[in-house]
C-alpha cells in the first residue's frame, strides 16, 4: 500500500545517506540502465526540489554536461521561475563533448524550459596552461567564470571513469593514469578509485570538487545500477551538504553489504 511503500521509500533514503555520509537522498523507483524514463522522473523531482529549496530572485546555477543531465534538462519547467530570475552556467569549460550533452548545451535547455537566462562559455577541454592564462583574462571569457564561481546551486552527474576516459579523449598517457589507478568514478575532471582517492585530474578551467564547499546548494544526479560503485566511489569526496538524486537500482546495490 502506499503507506508502505512511502515508509520504505523513507528508509531506503536515510540508510543511503548515512553510507554515503551525505546530507540527502532522494530515491526514485526502477533503474536508469533499463527504464530510460526513470531519467526523466529525477528531472521532475529536480524541478520539485528546486521550487522548495531556491530563495526569492536571483540564482546562479552551475551544471556540468552528460547524458543524465541532458535528458533531465528537459524535464525543468518555467514554474521555477515564479518570483526567480534563474541564471544557468556551464560548470566546467570545454566543447570537446559532443554537442548534445556539452554543459553550454544543458545550459540552454535548462534556461528554455524554465524560462530563465544562461552564459555560454566556449573554451576547448585540452586547453594548455599558457593559453588558460591568457584566455582567463579575456573579458568575455572572465565574465562568465567570475559567475560561476559566484553561483548558489551546482546541478551535477558522476560519470564512469572508462566511459569518461573516452569521452574527454585523454592522451594514452593520461588513459593509463587513470588505468593504473584503477579509477572507477569521475566528476568535474576528477577521477577517483573505489577507496575515492584521487587518480587524475583534467587540467580545465571552472569548478572543482573542492570549490563545492562553499556553494549552498549541493544536488548530484545520477542512477541505474551500472552506477552504484561510480556513486560510491565519488560520494568519499563530496561535500556532506550533497544532495543525490538517484534510483532504487543504484541504492539497493549500494546497501547491498550493509
Ligand atoms: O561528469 C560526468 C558525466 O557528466 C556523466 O555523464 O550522465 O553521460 O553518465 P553521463
Amino acid at each position: 500500500d502506499v503507506l508502505a511503500d512511502y515508509q520504505g521509500t523513507a528508509l531506503l533514503e536515510k540508510q543511503l545517506s548515512s553510507k554515503l555520509g551525505i546530507s540527502r537522498c532522494i530515491v526514485l523507483p526502477g533503474n536508469a540502465d533499463k527504464q530510460h524514463r526513470v531519467v526523466d522522473s529525477f528531472g521532475r523531482r529536480l524541478n520539485q526540489l528546486l521550487g522548495t529549496l531556491l530563495p526569492t530572485g536571483q540564482s546562479m546555477i552551475s551544471v556540468t554536461g552528460g547524458s543524465t543531465l541532458a535528458q533531465v534538462a528537459r524535464n525543468l519547467s518555467s514554474d521555477l521561475s515564479k518570483n526567480r530570475q534563474l541564471v544557468f552556467l556551464p560548470a566546467r569549460g570545454g566543447v570537446g563533448e559532443s554537442v548534445a550533452i556539452q554543459a553550454n548545451s544543458v545550459c540552454a535547455e535548462m534556461a528554455s524550459r524554465t524560462q530563465g537566462q544562461y552564459r555560454a562559455l566556449y573554451l576547448p577541454e585540452d586547453i594548455s596552461e599558457k593559453s588558460f592564462e591568457s584566455l582567463q583574462k579575456e573579458t568575455s571569457i572572465k565574465s562568465v567564470l567570475d559567475l560561476i564561481y559566484r553561483s548558489n546551486v551546482v546541478i551535477h552527474s558522476i560519470g564512469t571513469a572508462s566511459v569518461m576516459a573516452e569521452r574527454r579523449n585523454l592522451s594514452s598517457k593520461e588513459q593509463s593514469v587513470v588505468d593504473s589507478g584503477r579509477a572507477v568514478s569521475e566528476a568535474f575532471g576528477d577521477f577517483f578509485d573505489q577507496n575515492g582517492k584521487l587518480v587524475y585530474k583534467v587540467p580545465r578551467i571552472g569548478l572543482h570538487v573542492r570549490d563545492l564547499d562553499r556553494i549552498e546548494y549541493v544536488i548530484a544526479i545520477a542512477g541505474g545500477e551500472s552506477k552504484a560503485n561510480t556513486i560510491q566511489s565519488y560520494m568519499k569526496n563530496a561535500p556532506h551538504h550533497t544532495i543525490l538524486i538517484t534510483d532504487e537500482g543504484a541504492s539497493k546495490l549500494i546497501l547491498r553489504d550493509n
